[in-house]
């Protein structure tokens, strides 16, 4: 199949399309609706992505400019990423170790926040030092911000919360991206509502249900969730059916809020032209099973058995160059020939 090239051309946005990235896949936009409109119900049961207006979620913080924040966070040192290029992958520092050759161009610090603002500031003047904050909101920070934190729309969340079976809030992780940084494609184990507050995010959502076209690293990997394609020159040879991916687009401005369903792949950039961004995530359990489950299993569920396959190959095998083959041998010429059914493409 050949592939396009889509520009960005979104109407209801205040983006030109030559601001931002150009990739080779499909893409439709993510749908937009108002907080008043009962089908956002519907997409969020069905759990699919949708980008939600009118809220009021962190009107409070709508207000959490740089200097507010750098007034109010208090004194304790933040987690910071430091990167030497604009994508920001993360990486699981526990799964280092035992990656042989592993390399990457981000690393972890902690720093106080007027040192974060001031390399924020300089990024473009010293090469190879891009710092993105991402910090869970604590009891550390200070009683301006606790105020607004507590005057956020906790009844409509959880509302949501309850309403769609999710289990508890684990965490509000604090967001501020320089312009034109990237986070690269990857999906989180719990569901998201993505608040944005300040600053213009563009976001790229792939469902479940392509796995298999995003290569994603092994469970044992570092980069474990992660896709390995890289979007701005993807290797076809390694990589043949990341063609056939399709997206969804978005962009999100303050006061919007993307729902982005667990097991969802996402790659955001901030507004190359824009300031830093500043984005509030809250993150949920997912819910329990139902007692009657329904077949065929959702992809999301599929994704979740073959994560526990792969976590049990590797600690079973205790090799993880062994879990492939393996892998290989255990359906190679078998299921296919037996059930007179293709390889899923
Ligand atoms: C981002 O906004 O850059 C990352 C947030 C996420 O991956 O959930
Ligand atoms: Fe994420």
């Amino acid at each position: 199949m050949d592939t396009e090239i889509n520009t960005v051309n979104d109407s209801c946005n205040s983006s030109t399309s030559s601001d931002w990235r150009t990739y080779p896949f499909a893409t439709e936009p993510i749908p937009k609706l108002s907080i008043s409109d009962p089908e956002i119900n519907r997409y969020i049961a069905e759990t699919r992505p949708v980008i939600i207006t009118d809220s009021k979620l962190v009107e409070p913080a709508l207000k959490w400019n740089l200097d507010f924040l750098h007034e109010n966070l208090g004194s304790s040192t933040f987690n910071v990423l430091v990167s030497k290029n604009e994508k920001f992958m993360y990486y699981d520092t526990r799964k280092v170790q035992r990656t042989k050759g592993f390399h990457s161009d981000v690393k972890f610090e902690e720093m106080k926040f007027d040192d974060f603002v001031k390399r924020l500031h300089r990024a473009s003047d010293i090469e190879g030092d891009n710092v993105y904050l991402q910090q869970a909101l604590n009891d550390t920070v200070g009683k301006k911000i606790v105020d607004d934190f507590v005057k956020f729309n906790w009844s409509w969340v959880t509302d949501q919360q309850k309403r769609h079976g999710w289990g508890p809030l684990t965490s509000n992780l604090l967001l501020i991206a320089p312009p034109g940084s990237i986070t690269p494609a990857h999906y989180d184990e719990q569901e998201n509502f993505f608040a944005q507050v300040g600053g213009q995010k563009r976001i790229l959502l792939f469902s479940p249900d392509q796995f298999g076209k995003m290569y994603p690293y092994p469970v044992d990997h570092p980069h474990d969730r992660q896709s390995q394609v890289n979007f701005d020159d993807p290797d076809y040879e390694r990589f043949p059916k990341f063609k056939e991916v399709k997206a969804l687009e978005g962009f999100i401005n303050p006061g919007e809020v993307l729902y982005i369903p667990m097991y969802w792949w996402h790659h955001i950039e901030s507004n190359p032209n824009g300031k830093e961004t500043t984005s509030v995530t809250f993150w949920y359990k997912t819910g329990t099973l139902p007692k009657q489950i329904p077949y065929p299993l959702s992809s999301q569920q599929k994704v979740s058995i073959m994560r526990n396959i792969e976590k049990m190959l590797s600690e079973c095998l205790r090799n993880p160059e062994e879990i492939g083959p393996l892998l290989h041998m255990m359906t190679d010429g078998r299921y296919y020939n037996t059930h007179n059914i293709m390889p899923p493409v």
